[in-house]
């Protein structure tokens, strides 16, 4: 039985861990959300690992408001970045691995290929750049660590753009989607399922497979593209009836959707390094849309 704290419980990840976990018996996984752990406050941090003694540790907790961390930027170089770095000193105290997620957002997007693991890292904006001081913090601790490089998250939970454009496309008559800027949609169902799986595997002896990896769909678009295919599978699953089949969706360049962070351009990850080393991938995108659309048409829709 391989026990684990993971910090984060109700973010989108936090949530689509716990969703999947009755897959995976030999896990017995402890959520620790922002009450029972406040990032801000760092010894809270080393008290939860003194209780929890587990043998793993899985941060999906983060400082995630891309705009607001433009101004609130200290709160979130404490939480992607000072809490990270408490996680790792507690953890290479206890000789425990941690599983980290990180982000597309720490390039600048100007690259015109899909990024690799080891491709110059440049982000725009004080989220990427926070994220990225995290990803340092972690690894200049301990070597026994997973960063998860991971894109354009969607989930039936939380607060994501799929459910975002779901509400749109029911309730107007006419969109404007950004058709500029390009990366990888990822059901973070998928990435939930592809965490749990490789835990066991990693706080066995001799686990040599510790790094940075890219883990997201192998799906480039623009998030009008994501829409426009948002759009065509739910009027597929939920038939005449909904409102959504009939609104207009028009594409539109970055300028016209002022933000007061910089988003990267193209932001496409290349994942042959995770499939090389883990042996397998994420499920194909269409498959793990369908998937969460479909709980989302049952009912599963969740804050
Ligand atoms: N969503 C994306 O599109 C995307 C893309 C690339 C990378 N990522 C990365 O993927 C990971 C998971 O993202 P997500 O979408 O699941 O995030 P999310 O839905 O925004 O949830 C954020 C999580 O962080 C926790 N948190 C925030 N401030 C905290 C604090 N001060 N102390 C303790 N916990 C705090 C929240 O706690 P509670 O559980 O108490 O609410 C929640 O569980 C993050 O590392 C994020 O940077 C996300």
């Amino acid at each position: 039985m391989t026990e684990t704290l993971v910090f984060g419980r109700n973010g989108q990840l936090g949530q689509s861990m716990a969703a999947c976990s009755h897959h995976y018996p030999e896990l017995q996984l402890k959520f620790a959300s922002r009450n029972e752990c406040d990032f801000t406050d760092l010894d809270s941090i080393l008290r939860i690992i003194d209780n929890e003694e587990p043998d793993a540790i899985v941060n999906t907790a983060a400082y995630t408001a891309v705009d607001l961390a433009e101004t609130n930027s200290d709160i979130a170089k404490l939480v992607n970045c000072e809490a990270v770095r408490t996680i790792a000193l507690a953890a290479a105290k206890r000789s425990l691995p941690v599983v980290h997620i990180s982000t597309d957002y720490v390039f600048d997007g100007q690259g015109a290929f899909p990024y690799r693991e080891t491709d110059k890292v440049g982000p725009l904006g004080i989220y990427g750049q926070t994220k990225l001081a995290g990803e340092i913090a972690l690894s200049s601790v301990t070597d026994a660590h997973l960063i998860f490089r991971t894109a354009w998250g969607y989930s039936p939970y939380g607060d994501n753009f799929l459910k975002t454009i779901m509400r749109l496309l029911s309730t107007k008559n006419e969109i404007a989607v950004v058709d500029d800027q390009t990366g990888c949609p990822t059901s973070f169902l998928d990435l939930a399922a592809a965490i749990l799986n490789i835990l066991p595997a990693i706080t066995r002896p001799g686990f040599d497979k510790f790094g940075t990896y890219h883990l997201c769909s192998d799906a480039p678009m623009t998030w009008y593209q994501f829409s426009m295919k948002i759009q065509a599978e739910a009027s597929r699953i939920l038939g005449d009836s909904w409102s959504g089949t009939e609104c207009k969706i028009k594409p539109v360049t970055s300028e016209s959707f002022q933000q007061p962070a910089s988003r990267p351009v193209n932001s496409v990850m290349a994942t042959d390094k995770f499939k090389a080393c883990f042996g397998f991938g994420l499920p194909a995108f269409r498959q793990s849309l369908i998937t969460t659309l479909t709980k989302l048409s049952e009912g599963q829709d969740h804050a």
